[in-house]
This record gives C-alpha cells, sequence and structure tokens, in this order.
C-alpha cells in the first residue's frame, strides 16, 4: 500500500541529481569495515547529511555493539551538529526492535531525522518492513532501494543465515590451467602466487568458519588461519569421520587459541576423542550419510552454533560431497597460468561427478578479477540443469 510519504526512487534521485546513490556508495564502504567483525549480524554503514554536508558516519563494528544508524548519530552529535531536518543513507532497513541495542528507528526519530534513504530491505520477520511502516507513520520520508543490488550483494551471507538459519558455504580453490589442484605427489604449494593467496586472507577474514576434510589436514597440516592485518582468525571445521587428525597437527597443536571443530561418525575412538580434547579440539558425533558424516547435519549444527557463512578449502573429495548436498551457494575459483598435468593429479571436485553433462550444476557468474598472474572467478550456483 503506498503511503503519503512514499516518494518514488526515480523521483528522488532525479530530484537530489544523482547524489543519493553516491552517499549510498559511501555507506557500503564504511558497512564492509564491519567484515569479519559482526557476524551473524548483517554489514551495515550510514551517512548522514544536509544540505550536502556530511554531518556524521557510521557503520556496524562489532556484534552486539552499537548498529551503523546510532553509531553515525554519535559521531554527528559529537561533532556538535543537530541533527534537525537531516537525511540518512543507511544500506539495511533499521531495525526496529530491542535485540543487544535499542531500535534504531527510535534514534531516527527522536533525532528529528526527517528523510531516510534504504538501500536493502532486512529479511528478519522481526524488522522485515515494519522498520519502514514505524518511520513513516512518525511523518519521515522513506526511500527504498537505493543501490540495491549492491546493498544485497554485502550481505548474501547473512540474508542466506536468516532465511535457512544455515551458513553460506562458499567453495574456494586454486587450480591451474589444465584443472588441477595439487601435483600427482599431492605438493601444492603454491598454485597461485602471492596476490591471490593476499586475497584469500580476505576471504578468511569474512567468512566466519573455515572448513576441510581430512584428506587436506594430513597433506598439507594447515593453520587454516587469517593472516591479514586488523583479521580475525576462523573457527576451523574439519570433516573426520575416524578422528585421524594428528595430535601433532598445527590444527590440534594450535585449538586453544583458534576454535577447532572436529566432526566425526558416531562412535569414533573415546581414547583418541578424550586425547584430542584434553588439546583443546570441540568435537561433533554428526550421523552418518552414504557412510559419511552427513553434511547436511553439519550444517544444522553449525547454524545453531551461529556460524553464519563457510569458507569450504577443500579438498576434492569434501568439495564434491559438499556439491551433491546442495550446501554450496559460491564458488571461488582461482586460476593460475601453469599445467601440473597427470591423470593422478587432484582435481577441484572429485567422487564421481554427475553422469550426464545436462546433469551439471549450473552457475552464473558475479565477478572475474585478476590478481598478479592470476585470475579470480567468482560465481553463485544456481541450481542444477
Ligand atoms: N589447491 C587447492 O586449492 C587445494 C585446496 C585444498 C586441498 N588441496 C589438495 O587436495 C588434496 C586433498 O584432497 P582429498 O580429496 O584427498 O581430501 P579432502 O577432500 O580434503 O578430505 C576427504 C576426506 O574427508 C573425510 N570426510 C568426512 N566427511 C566427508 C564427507 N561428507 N564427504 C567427503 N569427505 C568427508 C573423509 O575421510 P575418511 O577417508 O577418513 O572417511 C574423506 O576421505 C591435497 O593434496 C591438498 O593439497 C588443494
Amino acid at each position: 500500500m503506498e503511503h503519503k510519504n512514499d516518494t518514488s526512487h526515480k523521483e528522488e534521485l532525479h530530484a537530489a541529481g544523482r547524489t543519493d546513490e553516491q552517499y549510498m556508495r559511501r555507506a557500503i564502504e564504511l558497512a564492509m569495515r564491519g567484515s569479519g567483525h559482526v557476524n551473524p549480524n548483517p554489514l551495515v554503514g550510514a551517512v548522514i547529511v544536509r544540505d550536502g554536508k556530511v554531518l556524521g558516519e557510521g557503520w556496524h563494528e562489532e556484534y552486539g555493539k552499537l548498529h551503523a544508524e546510532r553509531n553515525a548519530i554519535a559521531h554527528a552529535k559529537e561533532a556538535g551538529y543537530s541533527l534537525e531536518g537531516s537525511t540518512i543513507y543507511v544500506t539495511l532497513e533499521p531495525c526496529c526492535h530491542y535485540g543487544k541495542t535499542p531500535p534504531c528507528t527510535e534514534a531516527i526519530i527522536g533525532e528529528g531525522i526527517t528523510r531516510v534513504v534504504v538501500g536493502s530491505d532486512d529479511p528478519n520477520p522481526l524488522v522485515s518492513g515494519k522498520g519502514f511502516q514505524i518511520l513513516r507513520e512518525h511523518g519521515i520520508s522513506v526511500v527504498t532501494h537505493v543501490l540495491k543490488e549492491e546493498c544485497d550483494a554485502i550481505n548474501q551471507v547473512f540474508f542466506h543465515y536468516i532465511r535457512t538459519g544455515r551458513p553460506f558455504v562458499a567453495m574456494k580453490y586454486a587450480m591451474t590451467l589444465d584443472g588441477k589442484i595439487a601435483c600427482h605427489t599431492g605438493d601444492s604449494r603454491w598454485v597461485t602466487g602471492e596476490e591471490a593467496r593476499g586475497h584469500v586472507q580476505i576471504l578468511r577474514n569474512h567468512y566466519k568458519g573455515i572448513m576441510v576434510g581430512i584428506g587436506t589436514v594430513l597433506a598439507d597440516d594447515p593453520m587454516l588461519n587469517c593472516r591479514m592485518e586488523g583479521g580475525r582468525n576462523p573457527v576451523r571445521i574439519v570433516c573426520d569421520d575416524y578422528l585421524r587428525i594428528p595430535a601433532a597437527s598445527r590444527l590440534v597443536q594450535t585449538a586453544k587459541d583458534q576454535p577447532l571443530i572436529t566432526a566425526c561418525l558416531p562412535g569414533a575412538d573415546r581414547e583418541t576423542m578424550k586425547l584430542l580434547e584434553e588439546k583443546g579440539v570441540i568435537i561433533w558425533e554428526i550421523p552418518e550419510k552414504n557412510g559419511r558424516i552427513d553434511l547436511s547435519c553439519l550444517m544444522e549444527k553449525l547454524g545453531e552454533n551461529k556460524i553464519d557463512g563457510i569458507l569450504l578449502e577443500g579438498g576434492g573429495t569434501l568439495n564434491e560431497s559438499a556439491l551433491q548436498a546442495g550446501i554450496v551457494s559460491r564458488v571461488y575459483c582461482y586460476l593460475a597460468p601453469k599445467i601440473f598435468g597427470g591423470a593422478e593429479a587432484r582435481t577441484p571436485v572429485e567422487g564421481r561427478g554427475v553422469s550426464l553433462a545436462s546433469e551439471a550444476w549450473q552457475l552464473q557468474e558475479i565477478h572475474m578479477r585478476r590478481f598478479g598472474k592470476d585470475i579470480l572467478l567468482e560465481y553463485d550456483i544456481t541450481g542444477e540443469a
């Protein structure tokens, strides 16, 4: 239903001479600063403007702390501005419920802000449309869907998690031009160059969890930490049916400093379990499916534990199971200008795969970017053929 304060997006943009989009772009930039620190909350940025002057900026900085709107308001007030008659640009519909902090709609109304420009709708049933409604009921002009696509893009993890209660899974691998992720000996250091590997650190910061199969742990003894400046380490998850993870592995040795969840089949050896737990490893017994951990059950449990997103770093056996289980939403493929060759060399997706070309998993391109000599291909999985 149209409200008297509704203004069509197009008319507003015309009147404002594209500035709405410019301020919203700035709000998106600010929102991204919260990456890695706000999960399972959304990334949100806000900019307050009056007569072409930016009065305050803010973003949601940390889970449980102030929302973007309140941070922007606080900064504007610290600088001595009254916010009467100003416009706030915010990437996501302002909240209208009491969560860990009071509703942002209250703050907006209380400060006399008269216009609210928003990018994404909040799918959270506690907010969804109600935030807009309350603002309009208080005579505030609300403009929605400004740079909606860009605003939606930064919160794919949040949207998926709020809708399904399960983590958004992004499968990441680095492969040679002939589609190998390791040589026939198992050696895979390194497939890509430094710049591409630097970008992986940004992904590790962005996703709350990182998941690998025991094959990768035994072959590479990885740390699975985040080596980005100012980054935070992801929760590490190993799919390890029979608890084969070595007590001397770097993952186990660091389990007290960086969380390590090892998922195994029910009835795993109690002695091994006890030994690993003493070293700080969290062990989850997950029901079996086709002789291995049921990845769907694992996702359910990770979601219950507030893990909203996972970077799946392989190897090929686990990747194929994850695709078969339908838990993968995104693929990051780093393509290196190298050829390993070898029928025995590992590929990103092993197992049996599909039987017919027409049964292939279908993907839709989101980005193609260059990192040094390597190329990153980013796709969303759109379903089966
Ligand atoms: N270039 C890259 O991007 C990249 C990334 C990662 C890995 N790699 C390379 O890939 C190789 C390892 O790959 P991999 O295929 O041998 O092993 P993997 O996929 O890392 O691990 C597979 C193992 O995980 C366990 N698992 C538990 N639940 C599972 C489930 N639901 N589905 C599938 N597996 C499950 C199984 O252990 P059990 O056998 O005990 O049942 C399975 O054998 C290494 O050479 C590594 O260097 C390369």
